[in-house]
């Protein structure tokens, strides 16, 4: 639980205090704790250096029983993304000392090249955010999170943000689920049961959902998904998720991928290319957070969640390369490659809800190409789109957000990569080269007559090792994303 304080530091009694401190300021104007900090810094062994803290115990004036100094460097260098990171590192030193609530005193410095206002945004979300560990699957659970973490402010500051630390949690927690969803292993996450997980997660938020299973999918001449789901001993879903608010003026679709394991199917991927296959699901996590969250703090939209959930796997019954499939929108694709079958799901979920809800806005997100990880690495996501008034709105909400994003572009001459000459199209190039490129091509034909853009989050969906304030696993990259997003960035 988060909460802003205007109280006096000295009196409350957390259990730890951390204060967010610089090299060469204190970030604190109050006296007290201005001293304490040039104490601290009168030590060798603690310069403010990012990465570096310091620790006092049972300090006089202080009820708090530690007190944490946690340095951030140069205050120059200060940006929304260095306080997330602090804060996330010091619940995760609160989490090892079996803590189970802290405060923050926040950095109120006047000459911080950001204001407290924001410095107190930051923190709360990578508190939140870093306040969590995926131990399900633990007997012994090593670390707990914390129970409640408080923000100290003045009172003015307390006071012109008053909402933040319920639309901050209610965001963050969606985060955190997503994280889960994605680091569940495939076993128990096979389509019928995520499609279940996704739907109960959803109704408690409000949203009124839908699911439409593999005999609605068949009714509805899903095609191309129904022959990647063919090879598995599980049923495919589509989950429907729609929070409609009275009045809305605008419809935002957003789709994502949801394969529960890609094995590649007959066209099987490699020993080294299976690891963290479960995660082939994150997009349709990320539109699953953000569709909760958005309902949760009443987004004015309407907001369309579409998530296609199968399994890639291979049997007697799996979809052969060279197969030629009917989709939905009456294009035929001839699967030139079984393992390219993230295209194929996405290609009739897309022209289905572009049908049926004929949205303003259509976004879809998915863990779509290996060749995205090798342009732009683990951190940085790829979108696509003709829009540039959509392109740059989604650049931006990745900059505030640090979940960034890199515009990549759809050249009208790749087209041609796509070629069949059996079929309408292919779902494997005919070249190596730009693989995320013709993929979001390929994506682009079902999706005409609307504004759409297309976010490759290969890279950053999955951390093979922790961050400041991520757990190894899924990162529920993509909800914060959104959120932002929906909240305040979408183009007229
Ligand atoms: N799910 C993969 C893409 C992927 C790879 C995501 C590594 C995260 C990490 C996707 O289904 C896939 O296999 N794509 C193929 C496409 C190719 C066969 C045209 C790829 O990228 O190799
Ligand atoms: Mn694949
Ligand atoms: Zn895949």
């Amino acid at each position: 639980m988060l909460k802003i304080r205007y109280a006096d530091l000295r009196k409350a009694r957390p259990e730890v205090l951390i204060l967010p401190v610089c090299r060469e300021a204190t970030l604190h104007t109050d006296g007290f704790l201005a001293g304490l900090v040039e104490k601290a810094l009168r030590y060798e062994s603690f310069q403010g250096k990012s990465g570096e803290h310091f620790v006092f115990f049972e300090t006089p004036g202080l009820t708090a029983t530690t007190t944490l100094l946690f340095g951030m460097g140069k205050r120059s260098k200060l940006n929304p993304e260095s306080f997330r990171a602090i804060a996330g590192k010091a619940i995760q030193q609160c989490m090892k000392m079996r803590s189970s609530q802290a405060a923050f005193a926040v950095p109120d410095d006047p000459d911080m090249p950001l204001e407290t206002g924001d410095a107190l945004r930051a923190l709360m979300e990578g508190a939140c955010l870093g306040n969590h560990v995926f131990n399900r699957y633990k007997e012994k659970k090593k670390h707990t999170a914390l129970r409640s973490i408080a923000f100290f402010t003045s009172r003015e500051v307390a006071g012109r943000h008053v909402a933040l630390a319920g639309e901050i949690a209610s965001v963050c927690e969606s985060v955190k689920r997503a994280r889960e969803w994605v680091s569940m292993p495939a076993n128990e996450k096979r389509p019928e049961m995520l499609a279940k997980t996704f739907a109960a997660a959803a109704r408690k938020a409000g949203v009124r959902v839908e699911i439409l299973d593999e005999k609605a999918l068949k009714r509805k001449k899903f095609g191309a998904l129904l022959a990647v789901s063919a090879g598995s001993g599980s049923r495919p879903r589509v989950v429907v998720m729609d929070h409609r608010p009275k009045g809305a003026r605008r419809t935002i679709l957003l789709v994502g991928k949801g394969v529960t394991f890609d094995s590649g199917g007959i066209n099987l991927k490699p020993g080294n290319s299976l690891d963290g296959m479960k995660a082939d699901m994150s997009g349709a996590a990320a539109v699953a957070g953000a569709v909760t969250a958005a309902a949760a703090h009443k987004t004015k939209h309407r907001v369309i969640g579409v998530l296609p959930l199968v399994e890639n796997m291979i049997s007697g019954d799996a979809t052969r390369p060279g197969d030629i499939v009917t989709t939905y929108s009456g294009k035929t694709v001839e699967i030139g490659n079984t393992d390219a079958e993230g295209r194929l799901i996405l290609a009739d979920a897309l022209a289905w809800a572009i049908d049926r809800y004929n949205p303003q806005i259509t976004i879809d997100l998915a863990t779509l190409t290996g060749a995205c990880l090798v342009a732009l690495g683990t951190k940085f996501a790829a979108v696509f789109s003709e829009d540039d008034a959509l392109a740059a709105a989604v650049v931006a909400a990745g900059a505030r957000t640090h979940e960034r994003c890199w515009r990549m572009p759809l050249p009208e001459d790749y087209r041609e990569l796509l070629k069949s000459d059996f079929a309408d199209i292919s779902n494997m190039p005919s070249s190596r080269w730009g693989g995320a490129i013709t993929a979001a091509l390929f994506l682009s034909e079902f999706a005409k007559n609307t504004r759409w853009a297309h976010i490759d989050i290969a890279g950053p969906a999955y951390a093979k090792k922790a961050s400041a304030y991520c757990g190894p696993g899924g990162t529920g990259f993509g909800v914060r994303l959104l959120c932002d997003l929906l909240e305040r960035e979408l183009p007229e």
